[in-house]
């Protein structure tokens, strides 16, 4: 399989997001990624549940929402019903993680973890064989356009490894910092999915852009 690129629509115009989607719907990206932060979790509040109801009648390729929120579990329906068709959790955030991907699965949606940067892939051992998708953070979360921490090759080689040994089925997916530099790097150490934000919708021409990161 080739590797998925996942346009983060944190970094899009918010006074005009129905161009924003028509322009990833006419791309080769080939999901949306939805950052919801809640001003708890992380030092950032973004946009939630109607945003996302009011833009998925727009789009025409997967939602995958990125929860950047405490008690997670709370709201697994509502997301569903928003139109989410990947949901991610944080690990920091949910103390009964087995619980909540088997609401995620419930709902009949993917379920993936996210990790921070400082979170070790080690701790997935006994959840990684449950997971459709683990989502590595590049950055520590809240923000777009920060910079790419590189130690996030590395635990791409530990879960791999982790992925192969249990053979699971999850997908690696990366999210921050990622760009020309950073996706061929990424992709070689074993990426399945690449969100970015401010390098595609910041560039003068996003559609190109996502064309160069699908054909690395
Ligand atoms: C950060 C978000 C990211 C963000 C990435 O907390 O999870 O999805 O939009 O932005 P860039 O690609 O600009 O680092
Ligand atoms: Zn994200």
């Amino acid at each position: 399989m080739s590797h998925l690129i996942a346009p983060s629509m944190l970094s899009a115009d918010f006074t005009n997001l129905q161009k924003d989607i028509e322009l990833i719907n006419n791309s080769e990206a080939d999901w949306f990624h939805l950052d919801i932060m809640d001003g708890v979790f992380v030092p950032n509040i973004s946009f939630g549940i109607p945003i996302l109801e009011a833009i998925k009648p727009l789009a025409k390729k997967p939602f995958d929402v990125h929860l950047m929120i405490v008690q997670p579990d709370r709201y697994i329906e509502t997301f569903h019903k928003a139109g989410a068709d990947w949901l991610n959790v944080h690990y920091e955030a949910c103390t009964h993680l087995h619980r909540t991907v088997e609401a995620i699965h419930n709902q009949g949606m993917k379920a993936g973890v996210t990790l921070n940067p400082h979170t070790p892939v080690s701790l997935l051992e006994d959840i990684i064989q449950d997971l459709d998708l683990v989502l590595l953070m590049s950055v520590n979360p809240g923000f777009g356009g920060q910079k790419f921490i590189k130690n996030t090759i590395h635990k791409i080689d530990q879960l791999k490894e982790l992925i192969l040994r249990k053979n699971s089925k999850a997908l690696i997916e990366i999210d921050g910092g990622v760009d020309n530099i950073t996706a061929p790097m990424l992709v070689s150490a074993g990426a399945d999915v690449l969100v970015s934000g401010s390098y595609v919708f910041k560039s003068t021409d996003p559609k190109t852009t996502i064309k160069d990161l699908k054909n690395l």
